[in-house]
C-alpha cells in the first residue's frame, strides 16, 4: 500500500555538527494540509528543501509523488510548488509582469498561459493591482503574489516555508483562506509554520523539535494528548489565586490569560472541587470554573517539556 503522496523514511541531515534534520519518518496523505510547526532552528527549512528535491539528504530517503528525491528530482520538480521563506520577486517589475516571468521559466506558451495568469490574479485577489511594481506591494500582498507565482504551472504538491511570518493578523486570514480554496481543489500542501492558530487549520500537523518529529497526528488528537487535566478559573484576586493554586498538591502548574487562570493539573477525581475549596478558604472568590481542553500552544509546550524530561532520564 503506497498512497502516500509524500513518504521519508529516517530522513537525516546534517551540516558538520549540526543534525538540521534527524531520522524523520512522515507520512503525507493526497490532498492533505499538512502543517510543518515548530520553533527557529526545529529544522522546518531544511525538511521541505530536503522534500522540494533542491538539497540531498546525509541519511534516510524521501519520496514524492512515487519519486526518490535523489534519484529522480526531475519528475519532482515538475509536480512541486515550492515557495521558499524569503521568496524572490521582482521588485522592479509588476504583478503581471512577475507572474509572466515565472510562465516563461516553465516554458508555458499558447492561449492557456494567458488564461492561467488571469484566473490566478483572481484567485490570489490581485486583479486591480496588476499594473503595480512587486516592491510597491504590502507584505500580504507580496505573499499572495508569491503563492501564484507558485502556482503556475499547475502543480500537484506544494510546499510553503513560513509563508505567514511577519504578515499582518488579516492578511494572514485572508492567505489561508486562499490555502484552504488550494485545499477544496484537491491539492497537497505542505505548510510551516510557527503560528499555532495556523496548526488549527491544517489536516494533520508535525510537531517539530531540534530535528525531530516530536508528535504528528490531527490538531484534535494533538489536542488530547496531554496529560493530566486542564482546568480554567475566573477567580476575584487572580495575582493570589495563581500563588495560592501552585502549592495545591497536584497542580503542575498555573497560566495567566487575560483575567483567566489556567491550571495544569494531575489526574484525579474531585480537583475542580479541591480547587474552589482551597480558594474559598483564602476568601477569593470564583466567578467560574470548568475543565477545559488544551489550546494547541499549550499542547505543544507541554509534549516538547515531556520530550526535554524524557531525554534527561
Ligand atoms: N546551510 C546550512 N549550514 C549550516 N547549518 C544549517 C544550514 N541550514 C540550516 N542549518 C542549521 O540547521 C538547523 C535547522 O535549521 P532550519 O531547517 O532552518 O530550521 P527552521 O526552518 O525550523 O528554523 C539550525 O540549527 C540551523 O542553524
Ligand atoms: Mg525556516
Amino acid at each position: 500500500m503506497t498512497d502516500w503522496v509524500i513518504e521519508t523514511h529516517d530522513l537525516t541531515r546534517t551540516f558538520r555538527d549540526v543534525t538540521a534534520v534527524n531520522q524523520l519518518n512522515l507520512q503525507v496523505k493526497p490532498g492533505e494540509i499538512f502543517g510543518l510547526v515548530g520553533p527557529d532552528g526545529a529544522g522546518k527549512t531544511t525538511t521541505i528543501r530536503l522534500l522540494a528535491a533542491i538539497m540531498d539528504p546525509t541519511d534516510g530517503w524521501a519520496k514524492v509523488a512515487g519519486f526518490d528525491t535523489v534519484q529522480k528530482p526531475e519528475p519532482i520538480k515538475h509536480r512541486i510548488g515550492y515557495m521558499a521563506q524569503r521568496f524572490n520577486l521582482y521588485g522592479d517589475l509588476s504583478v503581471w509582469e512577475n507572474l509572466n516571468f515565472f510562465a516563461d521559466v516553465f516554458a508555458m506558451t499558447g492561449p492557456e498561459r494567458q488564461e492561467r495568469i488571469e484566473r490566478l490574479l483572481q484567485f490570489a485577489r490581485l486583479t486591480e493591482f496588476r499594473d503595480r511594481r512587486a516592491a510597491h506591494l504590502s507584505g500580504g500582498m507580496q505573499k499572495k503574489l508569491a503563492l501564484a507565482c507558485t502556482l503556475i504551472h499547475t502543480p500537484e504538491i506544494i510546499f510553503l516555508d513560513e509563508p505567514t511570518t511577519g504578515v499582518d493578523p488579516v492578511s494572514r486570514r485572508e492567505f489561508w483562506d486562499i490555502l484552504t480554496d488550494l485545499h477544496l481543489q484537491g491539492i497537497t500542501l505542505v505548510v510551516s509554520t510557527p503560528y499555532m492558530d495556523e496548526a488549527e487549520r491544517c489536516s494533520r500537523v508535525g510537531l517539530m523539535y531540534q530535528g525531530q518529529l516530536v508528535v504528528c497526528d490531527t490538531p484534535e488528537a494533538i489536542k488530547a494528548m496531554t496529560e493530566g487535566e486542564l482546568i480554567a478559573l475566573w477567580p476575584s484576586d487572580l495575582r493570589r489565586a495563581h500563588d495560592v493554586l501552585l502549592d495545591v498538591d497536584g497542580v503542575r502548574e498555573v497560566q495567566t490569560y487575560g483575567d483567566q487562570l489556567r491550571v495544569f493539573a494531575l489526574d484525579g477525581d474531585g480537583m475542580l472541587a479541591r480547587l474552589r475549596e482551597v480558594l474559598a478558604a483564602h476568601n477569593i472568590t470564583v466567578k467560574d470554573a470548568r475543565r477545559t481542553s488544551p489550546r494547541m500552544e499549550e499542547a505543544f509546550i507541554s509534549l516538547i517539556r515531556q520530550r526535554m524530561a524524557e531525554q534527561e532520564d
